[in-house]
């Protein structure tokens, strides 16, 4: 656990907050991150310990990380966007995981962000340094209406320092634009104008981030114009519900014949278990044996809990942040995963 102090609280939104955390000097290696990354805070939330994920969205410090920022968002009731926005306070100690995630700025001399929303978060971070170093950055940005605009003030002054190699498209659902390309949503008719209004280059990298909707019809629109997968970087807010597989069903035949034996490798260590069938998840079970294995949204989006099997067979009730190649190399989502074999074993430092 690292508790990091609460040094800077701001109003984005309407409904959301930037919350700035200072990384004291002792832990600054542990929290070094690369644009894209995020953090995984740990809250209690009606007695109960949840956690949730946030994009870093300011670039790291050049003399290793100082602060850490991360946009939250106000999302109902009992949420932490409640906690942050209202209860929190400057010098506030909150639990903080260090830095995670693939979802990163690649090299490359131009790059293109289509996002929606809160997407722009990592982004973000990405842009600022890619510009830095000189690269040319476009931003297709969707959001409802103008006054829902998160950062507009930060990409305000990034035109500024570097007008000719960043180009920002907003498009507005709820509002109308001056130009009619630029009133909607971000759809498979939109984007392909849109794209051909920055006319990236063929070596730019993509990177997708918001509802499953958009980045799916991102990916197929990239895909049409010949863009290589290798070239296509998302990450989701969070997955529509979607029924599980056919082969998801045989795992609970599988432990209704009794309890499945769980080996695991983390950290270095080899830890066995009894999985049995009141357990979700490989998950949920190695939570009682291993509360340090890493974890963020237990839905399958985020890509924390990857681990690889090593012996037996799992089936995956979802699965949103593994690329095909992960899965032909044996990765897993410990998360969405229950056994189809009556002995697993994973590897999370594989
Ligand atoms: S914890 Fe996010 S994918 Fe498993």
């Amino acid at each position: 656990m690292t508790f990091l102090p609460v040094v800077g609280l701001d109003r984005l939104t309407d409904d959301a907050v930037r919350v700035v955390f200072e990384v004291p000097s002792g832990e600054r290696d542990g929290f070094r991150f690369v644009p894209g990354q995020h953090v995984t805070v740990r809250v209690e939330l009606g007695g109960v310990e949840a956690r949730r994920a946030y994009s870093l969205c300011a670039a790291p410090g050049g003399d290793g990380v100082a602060t850490l920022s991360i946009a939250v968002k106000e999302l109902g009731p009992g949420g932490f966007g409640e906690i942050a926005a209202g209860k929190l306070g400057v010098g506030d100690l909150v639990d903080v995981l260090p830095p995670a995630g693939r979802f990163v700025l690649q090299e490359g001399p131009e790059h293109v962000g289509i996002v929606a929303g809160s997407g722009v978060t990592p982004v973000l971070a990405m842009a600022e340094v890619a510009l830095a170093r000189g690269d040319r950055f476009t931003l297709i940005y969707g959001n409802r209406t103008a006054a829902s605009v998160m950062f507009l003030e930060e990409l305000a002054d990034l035109k500024d320092r570097y007008a000719e190699r960043l180009m920002v498209l907003h498009v507005l659902s709820r509002e109308p634009r001056e130009a009619a390309l630029l009133t909607g949503r971000i759809d498979a008719e939109r984007l392909p104008e849109l794209l051909a209004a920055a006319s990236p280059g063929p070596e730019a990298h993509y990177y997708l981030c918001g509802p499953m909707a958009m980045v799916d019809t991102a990916k197929e629109v990239l895909a049409g114009r010949g863009v290589t997968r290798g070239h296509v970087h998302f990450e989701l807010f969070h997955a529509e519900d979607a029924p599980p597989p056919a082969a998801y069903a045989e795992t609970a035949k599988v432990l209704a014949e009794g309890d499945v034996d769980v080996t695991v490798t983390l950290g270095g260590r080899r830890t066995q278990l009894a999985m049995s069938k009141d357990d979700d998840s490989v998950l949920a079970a190695l939570l009682k044996a291993r509360p340090d294995t890493p974890y963020s949204c237990t839905g399958g989006v985020c890509g924390t809990c990857r681990a690889k099997i090593v012996q037996g067979e799992v089936a995956m009730a979802h699965d949103y942040a593994l690329e095909p190649e992960e899965k032909a190399e044996g990765f897993v989502l410990a998360c969405q995963s229950r056994p189809l074999t009556p002995a697993v074993e994973l590897d999370f430092d594989a």
